[in-house]
């Protein structure tokens, strides 16, 4: 009953920012997001008999700061396979944890594809999705290669892959600027800005556009219309974050000069655009002949400590044990 997985962080351009939903971590919009193959997490999950709880070791420590979490997705695995063994997960990433670089992302899907297959489910149950979303409300896009929508409907939520990473191969440039976890998780902060921020509202309402028009400039491959309104909708969450009280201040002076150092490589014609998380981290979003000369400007920008640099990439896989696939799936 052991089983590891692979699977990759994303970074959505239409994001999402608060819960409609808190106990079935329901997220309040959709979003859209691409999956990073430069960065990337390994999860070994073991279901061993002679274990009292679960535990989780992250980057080689043990971390029960995420137990609830960990065991609110073991246990809907373990319900679904009518199981109640407990389990040890093994997981590292080969990218700063906790810093807006949407760990929680790939370590849920990854833990989600490795406990499912230890446990003999089958790897492809749309089920799962719902899963790695108590984990973490981005982690389904995970589960996904390329360019990923997620959606509200009725039920929860559903999640499919809009396009392959062959179909448009573009290319993602992280200026890391600091190696530290966050002050305030993502889950603490958008709760903070719904009840808080006098933005949150108008932030909800003009979202069904932004995802309409980032879905038309996908389908289209309209890079300079997608870089427009990413950035916007980029700003628009931070403006939330910005105006949340306590003040949710996610940039260092650092992404700010990334910032201006990529829409001044734009106002000169170089197709790329910027979007951020809940980090100081930046993310450069560039059509590959654009990657060199984008790499050159963020290394040359006080206060990057270094690139990450990578194409789109696959969706969660498993890479060794167990594993079941429906064939319709
Ligand atoms: O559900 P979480 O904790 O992965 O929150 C994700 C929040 C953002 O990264 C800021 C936006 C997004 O849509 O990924």
């Amino acid at each position: 009953m052991r089983a590891s997985a692979i699977a990759h962080p994303n970074v959505a351009l239409i994001k999402y920012w608060g819960k409609r939903e808190t106990a079935a971590n329901l997220p309040a919009v959709g979003s859209l997001s691409i999956t990073l193959g430069g960065l990337k997490t390994e999860t070994t999950v073991e279901f061993d008999s002679s274990l009292s709880q679960d535990i989780l070791i992250l980057n080689g420590q043990e971390t029960p700061s995420e137990q609830g979490r960990l065991v609110a997705c073991l246990d809907a695995l373990r319900a679904l396979a009518d199981e109640s063994v407990h389990a040890r997960v093994e997981s590292r990433n080969d990218f700063p944890t906790g810093a807006g670089l949407a760990s929680s992302a790939s370590g849920y899907a990854a833990l989600v594809k490795a406990g499912a297959a230890a446990l003999g489910l089958d790897s492809n149950d749309a089920q799962l999705l719902d899963i790695a979303r108590i984990g973490s409300g981005s982690a389904p896009r995970s589960m996904f290669g390329g360019i990923v929508l997620l959606q509200n409907d009725d039920n929860g939520t559903t999640c499919e892959q809009l396009l392959d990473p062959a179909d448009w191969p573009l290319e993602v440039i992280v200026a890391v600027t600091t190696e530290a976890g966050k002050p305030v998780t993502s889950r603490d902060g958008m709760e903070q800005s719904r009840l808080t921020s006098p933005y949150y509202q108008q932030w909800i309402a003009t979202h069904a556009n932004d995802l309409d028009r980032g879905l038309e400039f996908v389908r289209n491959r309209n890079f300079s219309e997608l870089a427009e309104l990413a950035e916007h909708n980029c700003l628009k969450m931070h403006s939330v974050m910005l105006t949340t009280k306590p003040a949710l201040m996610y940039w260092s002076p650092t992404t700010v000069a990334c910032m201006h150092a990529v829409v001044e490589l734009r106002s000169r014609g170089v197709p790329v655009f910027y979007t951020i998380d809940a980090g100081p981290q930046l993310k450069a979003i560039c059509l590959p002949e654009a990657a060199q000369i984008v790499s050159a400007a963020l290394e040359n920008t006080p206060g990057v400590l270094r690139l990450i640099s990578g194409g789109l990439g696959a969706g969660a896989v498993v890479v060794n044990g167990p594993q079941r696939v429906s064939a319709d799936a």
